[in-house]
């Protein structure tokens, strides 16, 4: 049994339903949402009571691309750590990706990871499992027996499936049981041990570069192999003006693609390695404006799905070393929210695209498995967020629940926070600011 919960007026937004009006909720002690008529007459001692004026509420978030990092890189994050980072970045469903140690590949690990999820997880955690064993991009996963345990898809993200014979099979595979593969593009050779973005930043710090082709390259021979094969490859962390022309042309004729975009590669350029150092330093890198224009207009016309944190945590022994040597990766569930507002602020994209593509697409993509539909549905179990979009706050690392305190922002003020999130009826996550009673 929860505590009844009383959410007094909020804007609801819910994309799903079209819905974006003030309006008051309850969610009662079996975690059901209710909609009830504003300033209704309610026993206002049974509930917590929440003032979500200026607020706007709206389905919990839905990230199909995480690093959870347990079993094997505990050092790093765990599945505890994790998804209370995700409550608070108001997320109410995360999809974990197989590049642990060892990989996600069986159904034993399979069944750790979702056992420790239930005990430990104020969200739900859904597993992606690996296309080869081991990530080693030589034999395929059993993809029945996995897709039986409920995972989410396939994906050797951290690198592609090279083999193009085996990628074909596995395509026709999963074909049958309507997932997709979640593929990491790049080819191995022509990234081979670059640092950052290949352009005007590498070159001025002396650093090799990973050009735009090598994302491309694999991206295009993958949208030809699932229109070959009629299977379903969803295009991982999208981040070039190219990648986004192709995506679009395979859309237009039909193949099955589908894609995701991260808040880093949407919001921030190459420049940043400049003054950040390893702190920007993310596979795929951070690349220019003009990528990050034809991203956004990807975004808007619908080309890319979905927005995804890849949150990828890292020790500081992992960071604070030489560039060339630093771990790909950035800890990303805290400031998501926040650093997208920034492309709400200036008119980048709406609200209600912003939110369509952390709710509805996502859960879309993940075929409404769980009951989650990403959604505010009247007698359903409530997942929920409530944001501030106009309080304005300063990244500090130390105050992430994240082990990993590597990110680009530290220190920059945004304007937007998430102010509680409900998982499943419960009240997972409560900012200190936000006024409860
Ligand atoms: O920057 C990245 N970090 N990109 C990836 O593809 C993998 C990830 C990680 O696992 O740290």
């Amino acid at each position: 049994m929860n505590q009844p919960l009383l959410i007094r007026g909020g804007r609801i937004i819910d994309p799903g339903s079209g819905l974006d009006k003030t309006r008051d909720l309850l969610i009662d002690e079996e975690g059901i949402l209710r909609f009830i008529d504003m300033n209704s007459v309610i026993p206002e001692s049974d509930y917590l009571i929440i003032d979500a004026s200026g607020m706007i509420v709206c389905p919990g978030f839905i990230d199909l691309h995480c690093h959870l990092r347990q079993p094997g890189y505990e050092e790093k994050e765990t599945i505890a750590t994790g998804t209370r980072s995700a409550a608070k970045g108001g997320f109410t469903t995360v999809c974990c990706m197989p590049n642990t140690k060892p990989a996600l590949d069986n159904p034993v690990i399979i069944k750790l990871v979702q056992d420790i999820a239930l005990i430990e997880s104020p969200v739900r955690v859904l597993p992606i499992a690996s296309i080869t064993k081991g990530r080693q991009g030589q034999e395929l996963s059993d993809f029945k027996t996995l897709a039986s345990l409920g995972v989410a898809g396939f994906s050797d993200d951290g690198s592609s499936v090279v083999d193009e014979n085996l990628m074909r099979k596995a395509l026709e595979e999963c074909r049958e049981l309507g997932l997709p593969l979640i593929e990491h593009c790049e080819v191995p050779e022509l990234a081979s041990d670059g640092v950052i973005n290949q352009g005007r930043v590498a070159k001025k710090m002396g650093l090799k570069g990973i050009p735009s082709a090598a994302e491309e390259q694999m991206v295009a021979r993958d949208i030809r192999l699932a229109g070959d094969t009629d299977g379903w490859v969803h295009i991982a962390h999208a981040s070039t003006t190219r990648t986004v022309e192709l995506l679009r042309w395979a859309k237009s004729e039909g193949i099955h693609v589908t894609a995701e975009v991260t808040p880093h590669h949407l919001t921030l350029t190459e420049n940043e390695v400049v003054t950040r150092g390893t702190a920007a330093k993310v596979n795929p890198p951070l690349r220019t404006q003009a990528d990050i224009n034809a991203l956004v207009e990807g975004l808007n016309d619908g080309t890319i799905d979905v927005i995804v944190t890849d949150h990828a945590p890292h020790t500081r022994v992992d960071k604070e070393c030489d560039i060339a040597e630093a771990a790909f990766g950035i800890s990303v569930f805290e400031t998501t929210l926040a650093s997208l507002m920034t492309l709400v602020h200036s008119n980048k994209i709406t609200l209600n695209t912003l939110i369509d593509k952390l709710t509805r697409q996502p859960a879309l993509l993940l075929g409404k498995r769980d009951g989650i539909t990403g959604r505010l549905e009247d007698g359903k179990a409530a997942d929920l967020v409530m944001i501030d979009p106009n309080r304005e706050w300063v990244v500090d690392p130390e105050e992430f629940v994240s082990k990993g305190k590597n990110t680009p922002l530290s220190g920059v003020t945004l304007k937007g926070k998430v102010m509680a999130t409900v998982s499943r009826g419960k009240l997972v996550f409560v900012d200190e600011l936000l006024s409860v009673r």
